[in-house]
């Protein structure tokens, strides 16, 4: 066990060197990956920094490259850098870009390769199948980079994607971490919880992007941290947000339209029941039971003052709500 996860690490890491060079110094990495990096306006510094690179488009140059260097066929398909095609071993990333995925300590766990340009048919990125290193309800994208600008600001901004995390610490904004675009897990939010309390969600205003952050809502509360939203306009995402408006712009936006989360579910599903009598004691009862999830010993103040708030929402009485409240402890 401890054997294949060192070699996934030697792997991993010559892996990355491979692929920086393709996408650095070789004339196919430089027409169609870097060029398209750069038209997104990717530094090369920031792509030096965050170790990116490219898997050329013939069918198995890493996989030979790898297997003359004695990897085993077996740490390589566990890796997920290359798979089986036709009996044959094959790149799995061809033509891709590659987002290296690091641990705390700054060691490669795994990839994260994306199509160049529009993803039509195949898939936008492909991730490390889950192995000895690539947990994938541990990782949060980013992490290593984004570790002491989170300490220092007592803050965490979690984005959804790897190109959001790149952008946002290029424009200077370098708290911030990427779930992928899923739900958050347990762990990740105890990972970011060694560093803050302060977690501020910032996805884009769509709907998939809005249910995958709620679904981490009551996990956030039990954990108590305190969660704040904010929704990205008009199709735009952090990335594409951060260069049309600046870093300036991109700080004041957040800081001006973080709304707390619990009271933000509270508002949309409001309006959702609208004069359903029954759809708005549903919202109640939802609401009482997540507000029961603040953990009462250590956030007393703090579940008094969300009860006090969604009462004034609600136009309901308060004892009664709190009572409700207590049920659910
Ligand atoms: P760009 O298009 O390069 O700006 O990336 P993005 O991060 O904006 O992509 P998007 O908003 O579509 O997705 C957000 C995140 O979800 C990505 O960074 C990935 O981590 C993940 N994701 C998106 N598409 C796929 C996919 O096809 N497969 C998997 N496994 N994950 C995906
Ligand atoms: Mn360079
Ligand atoms: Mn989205
Ligand atoms: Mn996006
Ligand atoms: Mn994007």
């Amino acid at each position: 066990q401890q054997q294949v996860a060192e070699s996934l690490y030697i792997l991993n890491a010559f892996a990355q060197k491979f692929f920086a060079q393709q996408l650095f110094e070789t004339e196919e990495g430089g027409n169609i990956a870097l060029s398209y990096l750069e038209e997104r306006g990717f530094t090369h510094e920031t792509l030096h920094k965050f170790q990116v690179g490219y898997n050329p488009q013939a069918r198995d140059v890493f996989a030979k490259h790898a297997l003359q260097h004695q990897f085993s066929e077996e740490v390589l398909l566990k890796s997920g850098l290359v798979v089986n095609r036709y009996e044959e071993l094959a790149d799995n990333y061809r033509n891709r870009i590659i987002f290296p995925v690091h641990n705390n300590s700054g060691k490669i766990i795994g990839f994260g390769a994306r199509v160049i340009g529009k993803a039509d048919k195949a898939p936008k990125y492909i991730n490390t199948p889950e192995n000895e290193l690539y947990i994938k309800s541990k990782i949060l994208y980013g992490l290593y980079f984004a570790r002491q600008a989170i300490d220092r600001s007592d803050e965490c901004l979690l984005v959804e994607g790897y190109t959001d995390v790149i952008s946002l610490a290029q424009a200077g904004v370098e708290n911030v971490v990427a779930s992928g675009g899923t739900s958050l897990t347990t762990d990740q939010l105890r990972l970011i919880k060694k560093y803050t309390n302060n977690l501020t969600i910032v996805y884009d205003g769509d709907a998939a992007g809005v249910k995958a952050a709620l679904r981490g809502l009551d996990m956030a509360l039990e954990e108590s941290l305190n969660v704040q939203l904010v929704l990205i306009p008009d199709k735009e995402d952090p990335d594409s947000y951060v260069r049309l408006v600046g870093a300036q712009g991109f700080k004041d936006f957040v800081a001006e339209n973080k709304k707390d989360f619990i009271l933000f579910q509270l508002e949309v599903m409001l309006k959702e029941a609208g004069n359903d009598v029954n759809r708005k004691n549903e919202v109640v009862n939802h609401i009482a039971e997540t507000i029961s999830r603040i953990n009462k010993a250590e956030d007393f103040t703090k579940q008094q003052e969300y009860i006090r708030q969604s009462v004034s929402i609600l136009k309901i009485d308060e004892s009664g709500f709190t009572n409700l409240v207590n049920k659910f402890i």
